[in-house]
């Protein structure tokens, strides 16, 4: 193993990225030291330089979507060892961030690869599923509050069959958005039905693939995407997922969600609440005391998911240059000109 590592550097608040060396992390209890081999991009990751948000601490090490071997295990670790291909959601933490060659994971929020699922794959998947399984499964007002489907008690906990309601409908903004993606396939593994989705059509087939039962376009105006709605259920919507979360799809959301139901956002409302629609904000990290024990049993069931194929990963594009090729991966996903893929980059490849 290497004494030093490449790490891409958030230099300070609206600053440039920049590649230095820095020590490798010593692993501590309860975690792992990972080799990572691919390291997804996520939109936070340029409006954290852009917006200057949520950060304090600079120099930083950002980019939490990773993928990669176990070189090392902390004591009191148990079901992993040297070898094992792993994924996990990493932190803003010089010792526990992605866009750097090792990293450390938490144990108890890490899964193994199934063989059939690539590094690459894997990669795609913490953020956005934990974004998807916190908003809709999270008490509130943390999350939706409905049944997570991880136990085989609770699978298809809202299907027909399982209990008075005859259809339960949901409606997910966004499909093909990475979040969006895991969020039509939770709402299939709970049961949901019909799920209707926004995206662009060409999306259409990919989406019904993951669980979506109807896709409509999302540059519909709101009349005729409730138009639309109207006539593939009359069940009144109890739950909106709006993945995308702009002014205009939280407007059309809420107009579509019925009284008692809840909407579910990812980026800060802007839209004036009213009396019996709840809203929620859904923030997609395991690591808080309130959301520590949904995200410990998901992890604890996603090999399996990933196994029988109940969980997809998202279709990816590898960019070049390791780390090198992060910042012209952010301009992209910046400028909306990346659709229902997911991009990741090779830390090991960086020159
Ligand atoms: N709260 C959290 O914890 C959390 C976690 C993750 C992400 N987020 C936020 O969630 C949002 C989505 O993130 P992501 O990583 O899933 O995004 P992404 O995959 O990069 O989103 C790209 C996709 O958005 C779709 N899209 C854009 N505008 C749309 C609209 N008006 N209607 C329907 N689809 C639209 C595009 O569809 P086309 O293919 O049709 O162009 C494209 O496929 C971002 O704002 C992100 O910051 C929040």
């Amino acid at each position: 193993m290497p004494q030093t590592q490449k790490a891409l550097f958030l230099e300070s608040k609206f600053g440039e990225f920049k590649i230095r060396e820095r020590d490798l992390p010593i692993v501590t209890s309860g975690h792992l030291l990972v080799r990572i081999e691919a390291v997804g991009l996520n939109p936070v990751d340029w409006k954290v330089q852009k917006y200057g948000i949520l950060l304090e601490d600079y120099p930083a090490i950002i980019g939490t979507d990773i993928s990669g071997l176990v070189v090392d295990v902390g004591e009191g670790v148990s079901g992993f060892a040297a070898g094992d291909r792993v994924f996990f959601q990493g932190a803003w933490e010089h010792d526990k961030a992605g866009f750097q060659q090792y990293t450390l994971a938490d144990a108890t929020l890490a899964a193994k690869i199934p063989s059939k699922v690539s590094f690459d794959e894997a990669a795609s998947i913490p953020v956005a599923l934990a974004a998807a399984t916190v908003g809709l499964y999270l008490p509130p007002p943390h999350g939706a509050g409905r049944v997570a489907p991880f136990e085989d008690s609770t699978r298809g906990q809202y299907a027909e069959s399982r209990g008075p309601i005859s259809r339960n409908p949901i409606i997910i903004f966004g499909g093909a958005t990475s979040v969006g993606q895991y969020a039509i396939q939770l709402a299939k593994l709970s049961g949901f039905s019909p799920i209707i989705t926004t995206a662009s059509l060409k999306h259409n087939e990919y989406l019904k693939s993951l669980g979506a039962t109807h896709v409509l376009n999302r540059d519909l105006p709101h009349k005729e995407l409730a138009s639309e709605v109207s006539t593939i259920t009359s069940t009144p919507i109890k739950l909106v997922y709006d993945a995308v979360s702009l002014p205009d799809t939280q407007q059309s959301a809420y107009s579509l969600l019925a009284d008692g139901g809840d909407l579910v956002l990812v980026l800060r409302e802007v839209i004036e609440p009213v009396e019996g629609k709840r809203i929620i904000n859904a923030f997609g990290v395991f690591t808080l005391p309130h959301s520590r024990e949904l995200g410990v049993q998901l992890y604890g069931k996603l090999t399996e998911l990933l196994e029988e194929g109940s969980i997809k990963a998202n279709r990816v594009e590898v960019i070049p240059d390791g780390l090198n090729g992060v910042v012209a991966g952010l301009e992209r996903l910046k400028s909306d000109q990346v659709s229902g893929t997911k991009l990741i980059a090779h830390p090991q490849e960086t020159q």
